[in-house]
């Protein structure tokens, strides 16, 4: 497996595979590589014949106070975790190399996919989503690419840019990994010390919690927030940012539990922001 900088190498590899006529799968992430992304990884390289990782913390998604500086990096064990499960390459630019100084394009979508949930509290989140995975569709020109269901609104607002700008890329979405005991895996979780690793499993509990209710056939959106809500309510170190009941393609609030209603939070542990969902599909 090869670690590139520059856009250049990346285009230049990719050359020579299609030369060969192989097949090539993209794995976008911002490293700190965990099982989730290993699922990912995994994936593309069952389905493709070449697979490159990316590894870029990209500021453009970070809002002013967030955790940009603070945002867990470790190359080399993440260099480790591509070559163990199969990568070609592994994509690690500088952001002077992502972003020339006067750039002044972006991938801008509105109404509710990117104002919804996280939009709200994030506004220009999924501006800098959307911008920095263009130029690494455009870098890559992949066949397909691969992104988690954890980041549910992520996925939907990706699939619909990847229609209404025609990237000729299959988005392949794929299930949330969760540690033994319930917590969606996600690289922020090391800001979590020990009490609150233990609160935060009160997201993966109302998110059991609203499954067994959609499940049990109940119809009434609100009435499963609220249980949801509670249940999270009841833990001392939780603040909730928001529990919502959308459609899961458009993004659109619900009430009645018509397929596909994606339930998605985000709460507060201590100063730490998680987020879990789960997708009802009738
Ligand atoms: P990052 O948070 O590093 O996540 C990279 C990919 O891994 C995303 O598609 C995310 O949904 C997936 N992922 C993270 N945790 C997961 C889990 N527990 N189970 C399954 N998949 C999981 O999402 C981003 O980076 C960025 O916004 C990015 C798309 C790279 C653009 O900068």
């Amino acid at each position: 497996m090869k670690i590139v900088k520059t856009v250049e190498e990346v285009r230049q590899e990719v050359k020579a595979w299609r030369k060969e006529g192989l097949t090539v799968g993209l794995v976008p992430t911002m490293g700190f590589l965990h099982e989730g992304h290993k699922s990912l990884i995994d994936r593309a390289v069952a389905e493709n014949d070449r697979v490159v990782v990316s590894d870029f913390v990209n500021p453009t998604q970070f809002g002013a106070g967030e955790d940009l500086e603070s945002y867990p990096r470790d190359l080399s064990r993440d260099a480790e975790l591509c070559r163990e499960a199969g990568a070609s390459l592994l994509f690690n630019p500088e952001p002077e190399e992502m972003y020339a100084q006067d750039a002044c394009t972006m991938v801008d979508m509105s109404g509710d996919l990117t104002t919804e949930l996280c939009g709200r509290t994030r506004p220009i989140h999924f501006r800098g989503v959307c911008t920095v995975v263009s130029k690494l569709f455009n870098i890559v020109a992949p066949d397909r690419a691969y992104f988690g269901q954890k980041d549910a609104q992520q996925l939907a607002v990706i699939r619909r840019m990847v229609r209404d700008l025609n990237f000729d890329i299959e988005i392949v979405g794929c299930p949330i990994i969760r540690e033994e005991d319930g917590l969606a895996k996600s690289s922020r979780n090391t800001y979590l010390n020990s009490e609150e690793r233990k609160a935060a499993l009160v997201l993966s509990r109302a998110v059991a919690k609203g499954r067994a209710m959609a499940e049990a056939g109940e119809k009434d959106a609100d009435k499963i927030v609220a249980e949801m809500t509670d249940c999270i309510n009841q833990e001392p170190l939780a603040r909730i940012d928001y529990v919502k009941a959308v459609n899961a393609e458009t993004i659109v609030p619900v009430s009645v539990m018509e397929p596909p209603v994606l339930m998605a939070m985000a709460v507060y542990v201590g100063k730490t922001r998680l987020i879990d969902n789960f997708i009802y599909k009738g």
